[in-house]
C-alpha cells in the first residue's frame, strides 16, 4: 500500500512518507556513527513507547567499533488528549547500573521539553554519564516549555499534532510507516 492509501483509509495528511523517514535516518545514522565510532561502550536508552519505530530504524543505521547496549524506559507526559500533563510520570524506570557510560536518549519527539529535561537530569543523577546526548525523531521548538536542545534531529516541524512512526493519538495509530497530521 502506499502512503496516499493509507492515509486516505486513516483520513491524516502525510507529513513525511516512509520513504523521506528512512532517508533521514540513513543521514541519522551516518552522522552518528561518525561521532560515536571510537566511544567506548555506547548505550542507546530507547524512551516507550513512542520510540519504537526510530529506535528500531536508527540502530540498524548505526555502524560503530563496540558492540552496542540497549535499554528501555517508559515515560509519558501526555494525558488522553494532544496536550501534555505538564507532569512527566515514569511507568517503568527500571535500567542496570549504567555509571559513567556514554549515554545516547533516543525520544520519539520533544514538545514542550518536559519529558526530556526530566529524563536527561535524571540520568545525569543516577550515572554520571561520561557522555550523555539526545537523539529525537521529531523537534516542536515553538511548543517549548522548559528550555531544551536535542543533539540529534530527525525533522523540525511546526505546532501540529502528527501520529504515526510510533506516536500515537489515544493508543493508537503508532504502525503508521509515515507521519500524519492528526485531525479530529
Ligand atoms: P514533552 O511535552 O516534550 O514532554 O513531550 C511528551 C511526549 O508527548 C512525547 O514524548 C510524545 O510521546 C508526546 N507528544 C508530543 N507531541 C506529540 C504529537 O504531536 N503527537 C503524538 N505525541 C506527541
Ligand atoms: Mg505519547
Amino acid at each position: 500500500m502506499t502512503s496516499a492509501q493509507q492515509s486516505k483509509r486513516t483520513q491524516v495528511k502525510v507529513i513525511y512518507s516512509a520513504e523521506q523517514i528512512q532517508a533521514r535516518i540513513k543521514e541519522l545514522g551516518k552522522q552518528i556513527s561518525k561521532d560515536y565510532s571510537s566511544v567506548e561502550k555506547p548505550v542507546v536508552i530507547g524512551v516507550m513507547k513512542g520510540a519504537i519505530c526510530f529506535l528500531a530504524d536508527l540502530l540498524r543505521e548505526i555502524k560503530v567499533d563496540q558492540p552496542m547496549q540497549v535499554e528501555f524506559v517508559r515515560l509519558a507526559s501526555y494525558g488522553a488528549a494532544t496536550e501534555s500533563s505538564g507532569t512527566v510520570q515514569a511507568p517503568y524506570l527500571d535500567l542496570p547500573n549504567l555509571y559513567q557510560r556514554n549515554i545516547i536518549v533516543v525520544e520519539d519527539i520533544v514538545d514542550s521539553g518536559r519529558t526530556a529535561h526530566f529524563f536527561m537530569n535524571y540520568i545525569k543523577d543516577q550515572f554520571d554519564p561520561k557522555s550523555l546526548k539526545l537523539a529525537c525523531f521529531l523537534d516542536k521548538p515553538s511548543r517549548r516549555v522548559v528550555e531544551f536542545t536535542a543533539d540529534y534531529v530527525g525533522f523540525t516541524i511546526e505546532d501540529l499534532f502528527v501520529i504515526g512512526y510510533g506516536l500515537d493519538f489515544n493508543e493508537n495509530y503508532r504502525e503508521l510507516p509515515y507521519l500524519g497530521e492528526y485531525t479530529p
